[in-house]
């Protein structure tokens, strides 16, 4: 089943159950949100969550592109990518949790095909604010899924304030033994599926106001989905990853984990353009100037003559497709090419500093705001140039 099948099917499940389909917002919150990108399905309906009634109704499902940069350090793991697509659903004040379970393990065991003794769930068991969540617990054992109860790990908030509640998440076994252990106690166990009761408000002040409505909010990554059900060990073995896999390792050959750093980075720089980011020193256009200067430090390790304008304009297309942004092919091109000539002149002006005699012995933090304040050269690239 490939990814555009997966949506297809989980669209279509859930609008034979009166949900309206959305489209998918771009990766830039609205003007005032104080995140850089949009990292969730549920952050661009966060005004609908907190009551504001919403122009399709109560049921909504949509496939959302996030982008997350708490994950960066874990890129090349067999889960994590920086930009994905989201598959979610939700109930605006509408149905309650269990029903949204219920559907859920329908649609995964059903629908997809997953093998029932293959799942196991988490549950809220509760703190000193909020009790357990003995709806969804009910839920599970009434269909014979085990269930391991955590406490942070099964409350979802998008920040320290806003709306948030208990989640139930459902997690798929991925090892080559019968199942064992449970989720927080076994990496095999990968979570497919988040279900949020996404009842509360955080105030400021750490205490917990009830929202307007009890809403659902759940969410699942594509990629992730997609290579579970295809059988494979990795995120970057899915189908999306297919175009990649048979051009960019004859380009640029290096050892796996280097290339799904290339894969991930160049990828989630081509969205992030795609959706009007432009390289800067500050804000979203430096989360874009990190992914590329990551993948030229990279690229450039083995072979110093690496360039970006050797990308495959195919590859460009096709995240652009994948991702259905209309963005021209060219420019993100030229983006990419304006991006590595600024980082060819910082390193070469980087070099040259480095060569003074006062740069000779270990490096000091002065040194470091110093090179930072005066030559514009950031710490990734004086450790990169001179390892301490
Ligand atoms: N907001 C939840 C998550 O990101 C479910 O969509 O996991």
């Amino acid at each position: 089943m490939n990814t555009d099948h997966v949506v297809r099917t989980f669209v279509d499940y859930y609008e034979e159950r009166g949900h309206r389909r959305i489209t998918g917002s771009t990766l830039l919150p609205p003007p005032g949100d104080p995140v850089l990108f949009t990292t969730s399905g549920m952050h661009p309906l966060t005004p609908y969550l907190e009551g504001r009634p919403h122009p399709v109704g109560r049921r909504i499902v949509n496939v959302q592109r996030c982008l997350r940069t708490t994950d960066l350090e874990e890129i090349g793991d067999a889960t994590h990518l920086t930009v994905f697509q989201m598959l979610g659903t939700w109930s605006l004040g509408d149905y309650e949790g269990p029903l949204s379970l219920e559907w859920g393990y329908d649609l995964l065991t059903e629908g997809f095909g997953v093998d029932p003794s293959l799942l196991y769930v988490t549950v809220f068991g509760g703190d000193d604010q909020t009790g357990p969540d003995t709806a969804s617990l009910d839920l599970w054992q009434r269909r014979g899924v085990p269930v391991e109860l955590t406490v942070e790990d099964n409350w979802w908030s998008n920040g320290p304030t806003g709306p948030c509640g208990p989640d139930s998440e459902i997690f798929l076994w991925t090892g080559t033994t019968p199942p064992e252990s449970t989720p927080t106690g076994d990496e095999r166990w990968v979570e497919v599926w988040n279900h949020v009761m996404m009842r509360y408000r955080r105030l400021d002040d750490g205490s917990l106001v009830p929202l307007p409505q009890r809403n659902i909010d759940t969410g699942l990554g594509l990629e992730r989905l997609a290579s579970l059900l295809q059988g494979r060990t990795s995120v970057f073995d899915c189908d999306v990853f297919a175009p990649w896999h048979s051009l960019v390792p004859t380009l640029w050959p290096q050892d796996e984990l280097s290339l799904r750093l290339v894969y991930d980075h160049l990828r989630s720089a081509v969205v992030v353009i795609g959706d009007g980011v432009r390289p800067a020193n500050t804000g979203r256009g430096y989360v874009l100037r990190r992914l590329l200067r990551r993948v030229l430090t990279v690229l450039r390790r083995d072979e110093p003559g690496r360039s970006l304008g050797d990308l495959p304009p195919d590859l460009i297309r096709h995240t652009l497709d994948h991702f259905r942004q209309d963005g021209d092919t060219n420019v993100v091109r030229r983006i990419l090419l304006q991006e590595e000539d600024r980082f060819d002149r910082l390193l070469e002006r980087g070099r040259h500093v480095l060569a003074r005699p006062r740069f000779q012995g270990p490096l000091t933090e002065e040194d470091f705001h110093y090179l930072h304040d005066t030559h514009g050269l950031p710490r990734d690239l004086v450790l990169n140039l001179r390892p301490q």
